[in-house]
């Protein structure tokens, strides 16, 4: 359907289990912070929208299930667009208490150094089961209190100014007390504390950006939504003056667990970006970066060595060139019967352009921007303007490749978007 064969290409790839791999050593150094959590590392890419939408309550229409957002192998199957995907079935399995889940993911987003099609992320979750407390008389929320006590403790500080509990916009489930949300809710908050300043105790050793600056780390909990969890929070890190999300959790919908066949069960769920921790670990400035074979790269990362700051062995020169068009009008993209593949009325879709631009020039281009928008006062034709920034990653490009590769991309964007260019 809307998938090219560059990003089934991918697959095989599984950066995230390759020796040394910045992304293994990462993943590796935030499962050694669960001990006890079983870990899934080779779970199949290709799902099903009811394992990927359907089963974590995603409503029909949501945004995420468009073909603009996901990719589609087929009517009912999919590129999974987050590791949530295999949450249901992996519950069902009712194997271990915890579980953590590190995999590709796969979403058609903007190009930028920190975007790519292909990305890795870790899911973790942790259940109690209520039989468990009962027998041993103890209340639910008694037994995940004296968890949380054994977490090891740490002293960073940490903003949490909402309460855990917002009754419209972040509310308590039917079936579950406030006592054992609040429990949970620290048990979850505690645990991905201790990974967020391991983590970053780490980069402080490697003396990169995260941890060079004399700061010290800050951390702050906001409230957040997602379908399949409630209460849900992000954690977020103040890194070189922002505040940047690190990752999505919240206590598992209940529906979840019981469609598992695991009612007995209550807990939490979290699900993080691997790249941009590993970014951050090792002052990795581009994410294209993780996908190169060049040892340059690769043979700057060792598992059994404390990390060191990632030394850039290029910054080739940039090359920036525009491209122009004229949306097509409504009337002419109609044709009647086809599905509009978009939400605007022109069917045109910002992630289609970023498509042929990977497309046509693989990891040669770095950024992609809408630099110009205008309509027309008397026809109502839009018109946009993209930038591209073609920069190899190895070695420097000549102007007459970044020429060349320009014009097969504007060639591409007439044949595939049907567009005017200008
Ligand atoms: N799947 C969510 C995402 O990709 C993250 C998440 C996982 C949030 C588990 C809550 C619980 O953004």
């Amino acid at each position: 359907m809307n998938t090219p064969s560059t990003i089934l290409s991918a697959i095989p790839r599984r950066l995230h289990t390759q020796p040394d791999h910045p992304l293994t050593i990462t993943r590796q150094l935030i499962e050694s912070r669960f001990p006890g959590y079983k870990t899934h590392n080779s779970l199949f890419p290709i799902v099903t929208t009811h394992q990927n939408f359907d089963s974590l309550g995603f409503p029909p229409d949501h945004v995420g299930r468009s073909r603009t957002d996901t990719y589609y192998l087929n009517e009912k199957t999919v590129l999974r667009t987050h590791t949530s995907a295999h949450q249901a079935d992996t519950f069902r399995k009712d194997e271990a208490d915890g579980f953590l889940i590190s995999a590709d993911v796969y979403r058609r987003d903007a190009i930028d150094r920190s975007h790519y099609p292909v990305f890795h992320q870790m899911e973790g979750a942790r259940t109690w089961d209520r039989r468990l407390a009962e027998k041993q008389g103890k209340t639910l929320a008694q037994v995940i209190w004296e968890n949380v006590e054994k977490i090891p403790k740490h002293t960073v500080e940490v903003s949490d100014p909402n309460l855990t509990i917002h009754p419209e916009r972040n509310p308590l489930q039917d079936g579950h007390s406030a006592d054992e949300t609040e429990a949970i809710a620290a048990h979850l908050k505690r645990s991905l504390e201790d990974v967020v300043v391991a983590i970053f105790n780490a980069a402080r050793s490697a003396s990169t950006d995260a941890g060079s600056a004399e700061e010290p780390l800050k951390v702050r909990w906001v409230e957040a939504y997602f379908p399949f969890t409630s209460p849900s929070w992000e954690l977020e890190v103040f890194w070189q003056g922002d505040w940047l999300e690190v990752l999505g959790s919240g206590i598992v919908q209940q529906s979840i667990l019981n469609n598992a066949g695991v009612s007995h069960r209550v807990g939490w769920a979290f699900g993080l970006g691997l790249e941009r921790i590993a970014m951050l670990l090792y002052g990795i400035p581009d994410i294209r970066l993780f996908w190169s074979q060049d040892t340059r790269f690769l043979s700057q990362f060792k598992a059994a060595e404390p990390p060191q700051r990632f030394v850039p062995f290029s910054k080739y020169p940039a090359c920036f060139k525009d491209v122009s068009f004229w949306l097509r009008t409504s009337s002419s993209a109609g044709g009647g019967a086809a599905p509009s593949a978009s939400t605007s009325t022109s069917g045109f879709h910002e992630n289609d352009v970023m498509e042929i631009a990977r497309e046509v020039c693989g990891d040669v281009v770095e950024d992609v921007r809408l630099t110009d928008e205008f309509v027309h006062p008397k026809t109502g034709r839009r018109s946009v303007c993209y930038r591209v920034n073609y920069r190899h990653l190895e070695r420097t490009l000549t102007n007459e490749e970044a020429n060349e590769l320009h014009e097969r991309f504007r060639g591409e964007l007439v044949d595939k978007l049907g567009v005017e260019l200008r």
